[in-house]
């Protein structure tokens, strides 16, 4: 039987998606969404939406959402596209600045969903591996302009290890890369404001830096899949005007967007809960002998080097079976990825952590 597939579609393997179990008592740690819910205004805009409302197409470019992210960016609205979700961001960048067979350039490791749309777009892939302290290696521009990539992707605060890097590396590698540097900004939201860690600057310096924002972890919006892109304009423009669909955004994302959005106190407060209860999640494993490295993100990447009881993958199993979802990636054997909880889920995860492991 044919498949009809066209052969890069036959030859790939698809993303691998965290598991989603249906049941409410399952710690979920595994898939780095928010432990709180969105602000009560997302609640108030569904409710206020009716049937009446879907009978026409949704405001073509989401213009209500983009003129809010402008303000608060202090960036002009015409600079903003709105996609769903991260990924189609990432999908949106590919089809636009990437000519199927030509190079997008990534860090290894990183975002698992990069190698997937370079195969389904027909693209290569460059990974150029992290250093031991996950830093960039000293020509990784230059390797990427070898290889003639059309797009680099960095993801900043970094996937899966929860470092970051300052704005001044990034601008940097900006200059020096012949083509567009997307910065995967997905974990953003979670970064110690004393850092002073801001990429909105870049987008004016610099033509060919797109950075790419989501709703899912930092607006507790994941079920709801709404992200953006930012850029100077001659980047956006043809995303808007070209490459995406007609009509991208529905109607209900769009008003649950922009109540979310709007109630930035709210979301900040989530932002700083979680940091308070990444480092006491931190230290609580590092005294359990899980190295992991300091995180800017809403998870921690736990290294497994002790033998009890066995390996990352038997410390996955363990937790699971004691109703804790963690991430075990078998691309890294000796690593457990671990999202922040409310209080009370990393209380339970320390506990279970401490009776397997002591
Ligand atoms: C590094 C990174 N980028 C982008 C995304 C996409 O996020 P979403 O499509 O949920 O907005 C994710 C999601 O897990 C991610 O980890």
């Amino acid at each position: 039987m044919p498949s009809y597939q066209r052969p890069n579609i036959q030859a790939m393997a698809g993303y691998t998606w965290g598991e989603q179990p249906d049941d409410r008592r399952t710690i979920k740690l595994n898939t780095n969404e928010n432990p709180y819910p969105p602000s009560p205004a997302v609640d108030e805009a569904i409710a206020a939406i009716t049937g009446t409302d879907l009978r026409r197409y949704p405001q073509p470019t989401a213009d209500p959402l983009r003129v809010e992210i402008a303000k608060t960016h202090g960036i002009e609205q015409n600079q903003i596209v709105i996609t769903n979700g991260g990924d189609e961001a990432l999908r949106l960048a590919i089809t636009t600045f990437v000519e199927p067979t030509a190079t997008i350039a990534v860090t290894e490791p990183s975002y698992s969903l990069y190698p997937v749309l370079a195969d389904i777009h027909g693209s290569q892939m460059l990974r150029i591996k992290l250093g031991e302290s996950w830093e960039f290696p000293e020509n990784f521009a230059q390797r990427a302009n070898e290889a003639g990539a059309q797009l680099t992707c960095i993801v900043n605060p970094h996937a899966p290890s929860g470092t970051l890097v300052d704005t001044e590396t990034l601008s940097t590698l900006a200059d020096a890369l012949d083509g567009v540097l997307l910065v995967d900004e997905a974990y953003v939201d979670f970064v110690d404001p004393e850092l002073d860690y801001d990429c909105t600057s870049l987008i004016n310096k610099h033509d060919n830096v797109l950075v790419l924002r989501s709703f899912s972890k930092g607006y507790g919006l994941a079920g709801m899949r709404l992200g953006y892109l930012f850029g100077t304009e001659t980047l956006i423009d043809p995303i808007i005007t070209k490459t995406r669909d007609s009509y991208n955004i529905d109607h209900i994302s769009q008003a649950v967007g922009l109540a979310a959005f709007t109630d930035q106190a709210y979301a900040q407060n989530t932002w700083t809960a979680v940091r308070e209860q990444r480092n006491l999640v931190r230290n609580a494993l590092l005294q359990l002998g899980l190295e992991s490295p300091p995180s800017q993100t809403n998870f921690i990447l736990a290294t497994v080097t002790i033998e009890s009881p066995a390996n990352a993958e038997a410390l996955y199993e363990a937790l699971k079976n004691a109703g804790i979802l963690v991430r075990y990636f078998p691309t890294m054997k000796d690593k457990l990825r671990i999202t922040i909880g409310t209080p009370q889920e990393n209380e339970q995860l320390i506990a279970t952590l401490t009776k397997l492991l002591t």
